[in-house]
């Protein structure tokens, strides 16, 4: 039985979890319509039962605050508490999204401001805070390369270019705008191959996207010839922002030839990463693309700041009210704490972090792309194929260890691919306890491969039937039942 009771089976009738002050407010006689026929069915459990039944459950789930997470490509980094305490703030977190603009004066001043960091910190000359993640931020670039075409009567411009190894958010973007995406091979480091770029240059092109350190953390080192094409073909850069963190202080996409970009808050700027919380993934552009900004576009007035700012360019609104506001107020207090001339430590040593281990574990693990990587690398698995353990036995044993195991078999141009990612808060004593686990778990490999095979032993929920699992998904509690 993989499953525990649910707080409703610990109920029992009559306990309570509470002491309320005898009500002051009379009781009104309200309309039989308004009133419920029979009382919630709301577990009945003492104070001390719902603390250890939620306790209980966060002890099953692994997350940055138990261990260590290097998730490639995703930026599981710390997300400091204190980011967290200033969202939290009454007069943040009480807003009501309708509330008289005169009364939102102080938000209105961080997103402003947030909007001018971020500027600054990508070289872009403006950005608009409101959408909600990577993939939508994606989209609402794309629509406004779109338009820029567009409203320059180019109509012909239908195509985005996407190497071949990029994020499967960007082809799916391209295509939800209404763009159809070409594929362009990589180098074999990697980094996009200008020959075949070139031939694929032509008047259908609207633009291409462009991750830059690349998925494998390597940097595109033709980054300027590239826009260069690009721009002579008529073409706009797209800049997505994912991997942004080994960048941060030393060089920026706008000045790299960047037209549009988005950037994860929710992976740069510590919101954490994943699990489906509120993600925030602002656009930034260049000036000539500014009047199609969604709406609304906060705008720093003599009196104050309005959201009046959009123009009849705009490609329309693209979110409820301004976006994940909970978001940028923790990204702006991050930003703020870090400070203007710290930021490129958080580059230096994501970056120092991951070649650190990379070089660590080059005689265990096949790294297909040798030299210096950015925040992130990719292996090819364990450089021992006789053993057949593969990529995602690997993962599974990390979890014996109490660690997150990194992205794996993406990208999709490397077959076993084991994407690292250590972020730069890490202290040197757990990696180097991660670089120790994945010796021991190439040397298991070799003599006792089964054992490998057979993990995780020491979590949950064993080794899936992973077929099953996907073919005969078990999402109902009680399907759980049924099963059990
Ligand atoms: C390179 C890259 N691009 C885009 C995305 C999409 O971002 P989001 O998950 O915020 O939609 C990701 C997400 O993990 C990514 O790694």
């Amino acid at each position: 039985m993989y499953y525990d009771k649910l707080i409703f089976e610990i109920s029992t009738k009559d306990r309570k979890g509470y002491s309320l002050p005898e009500s002051t407010i009379k009781n009104y006689d309200l309309p039989d319509t308004l009133l419920r026929p029979d009382c919630p069915g709301l577990p009945e459990v003492s104070e001390l039962d719902v603390v250890r039944h939620y306790t209980n459950v966060s002890f099953k789930n692994f997350g940055i605050e138990k261990g260590f997470y290097p998730l490639g490509s995703c930026t599981m980094k710390y997300n400091p508490k204190i980011n967290q305490d200033i969202a939290n703030l009454p007069g943040f977190a009480n807003l009501h999204p309708y509330q008289p603009l005169d009364t939102v004066q102080g938000s209105l001043h961080v997103y402003y401001e947030t909007q001018r960091m971020l500027s600054e910190i990508s070289g872009l000359d403006t950005f608009t805070l409101n959408s909600y993640a990577g993939a939508h931020g994606e989209l609402v670039g794309l629509m406004i390369m779109k338009a820029y075409h567009e409203s320059r009567g180019d109509t012909k411009r239908t195509k985005v270019i996407v190497p071949d190894s990029a994020h499967g958010t960007n082809p799916a973007s391209a295509t939800v705008a209404g763009l159809e995406s070409v594929e362009v091979k990589s180098n074999l480091d990697g980094t996009v191959n200008v020959n075949d770029l070139k031939h694929v240059l032509d008047d259908t092109i609207a633009g291409i996207m462009l991750t830059n350190p690349n998925t494998l953390g390597m940097f595109e080192k033709d980054i300027l010839e590239i826009a260069k094409l690009v721009h002579q073909a008529g073409g706009l850069l797209y800049y997505d922002g994912a991997n942004l963190n080994p960048l941060l202080g030393m060089v920026r996409p706008g000045d790299m030839g960047f037209d549009i970009m988005h950037i994860n808050l929710h992976k740069t700027f510590s919101t954490p990463h994943g699990g489906g919380g509120p993600g925030s993934g602002p656009v930034g552009v260049t000036k000539a693309l500014k009047p199609f900004l969604p709406k609304p576009v906060v705008k720093k007035e003599k009196d104050g700041y309005t959201l009046d700012g959009a123009t009849d360019l705009t490609i329309g609104q693209i979110s409820h009210f301004y976006g994940n506001m909970g978001v940028v107020i923790k990204a702006y207090t991050y930003l703020l704490t870090i400070g203007k001339n710290n930021l490129s430590d958080i580059a230096k040593f994501s970056t120092l972090n991951a070649n650190y281990i990379k070089e660590s574990l080059k005689d265990d693990y096949l790294l297909p792309f040798k030299g210096i990587c950015k925040h992130e690398f990719v292996f090819d698995g364990l450089i021992d194929k006789s053993t057949h353990v593969t990529t995602l036995d690997v993962a599974k044993r990390l979890l014996d260890f109490d660690m997150h195991p990194p992205t794996v078999y993406f990208p999709l141009i490397v077959k076993e691919a084991i994407m690292i990612e250590p972020p730069e808060n890490e202290s040197k004593q757990t990696i180097d306890k991660f670089i120790e686990v994945m010796k021991q778990i190439a040397k298991e490999a070799k003599e006792d491969p089964d054992l490998v095979k057979g993990a995780p032993y020491n979590t949950v929920v064993k080794r899936l039937d992973e077929a099953l699992a996907a073919r005969k998904p078990v999402v109902k509690y009680k399907d759980l039942l049924d099963e059990a």
